[in-house]
């Protein structure tokens, strides 16, 4: 079997599914960038590709696809037949996402890997019309995996949405005297080591115009207040914030507590408001 990279800090199941009412509410925000992405299949005719034809499913690629929620939301914003190709390096949320696709009667392939076996997994899938997508993944890899993620679109002339990468805007409401020691404790731990965290789509915005993509952006915001599911989102986003602004500075572990103490209880009686910035990014290969 293939060797790929084992998650050192595996996402909880239980988050992708909390966040998924927040996300597709921000991903309406991107609709614009979806159509620009049919347009450009629409202005290029199938080429290339012996035997290709319009009718083909597009081939999609799903990286760090989680339990699939980028497939969830994303395969009926797309027009025609789809196969998607679900890449994680989580073997227990990828069997999640697959077993959901496959009730739901999707063309999927699971493939446990890293990001860095895009190219390998572009070449196993030729097809008339690709793309490479994922959803709040950006900011989990490093510099150089995103300009590698660069690299191999551009070689292989494949459009990318990059979906909900954070962009380190977190305003909470009311304000409280310690959110921007513990906050940002928590996005110097997103920053650690070569990690991309809030920086991601500027990152890979560049990487993608050095190699001749036209790159779009489009702030995609969770809002959360009231909606039924903002409390169980919201209490799960505050103590993930204290645990990684501990972990990250232990000297802030009093400060941190007492922060989440307090925001728990702002949430209880309902009256605390959430934006915590994202943006999609869609990238689209020069023409020829
Ligand atoms: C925050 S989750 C997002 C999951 C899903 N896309 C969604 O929107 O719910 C990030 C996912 O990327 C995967 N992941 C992180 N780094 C990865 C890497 N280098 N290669 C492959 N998968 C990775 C994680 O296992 C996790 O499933």
């Amino acid at each position: 079997m293939m060797q790929h990279s084992v998650p050192d800090r595996p996402v909880a199941g239980d988050w992708l599914a909390l966040r998924e009412p927040a996300d597709a509410a921000a991903r309406e925000h991107s609709l614009p960038l979806i159509d620009r992405l049919v347009r450009h299949w629409e202005e290029r005719p199938p080429a290339g590709v012996p035997g290709s034809s319009a009718a083909e499913p597009v081939v999609v690629v799903d990286l760090g696809a989680g339990t699939g929620a980028n497939r969830a939301w994303l395969a009926r914003h797309l027009p025609g037949p789809q196969r998607w190709i679900l890449l994680d390096h989580d073997r227990e949320l990828l069997d999640q996402a697959v077993a959901a696709a496959r009730a739901e009667g999707a063309d999927v392939v699971p493939v446990l890997a890293g990001v860095e076996e895009l190219g390998r997994v572009l070449s196993e899938h030729p097809a008339a019309r690709r793309l490479v997508t994922c959803s709040a993944l950006l900011d989990l890899l490093t510099r150089q995996q995103i300009r590698e993620l660069a690299r191999v679109l551009a070689e292989e002339g494949v459009p990318a949405l990059f979906a909900l990468t954070v962009d380190g805007e977190v305003l909470l409401d009311p304000p409280h005297h310690l959110d921007p020691s513990v906050l940002g404790a928590f996005e110097d731990h997103q920053h650690r080591g070569e990690l991309a965290g809030t920086d991601a789509v500027r990152l890979a915005a560049e990487a993608l115009r050095e190699h001749g993509t036209a790159v779009d952006v489009t702030p995609t915001p969770w809002w959360i207040a009231d909606q039924a599911w903002a409390r169980p989102l919201l209490e799960r986003f505050l103590a993930d914030r204290a645990d990684a602004a501990v972990e990250h500075r232990p000297d802030l572990t009093a400060e941190a507590h007492a922060w989440l103490r307090t925001r728990l209880v702002d949430c209880a009686r309902g009256r605390l408001r959430a934006t915590v910035g994202h943006a999609d990014l869609l990238g689209l290969p020069p023409v020829g």
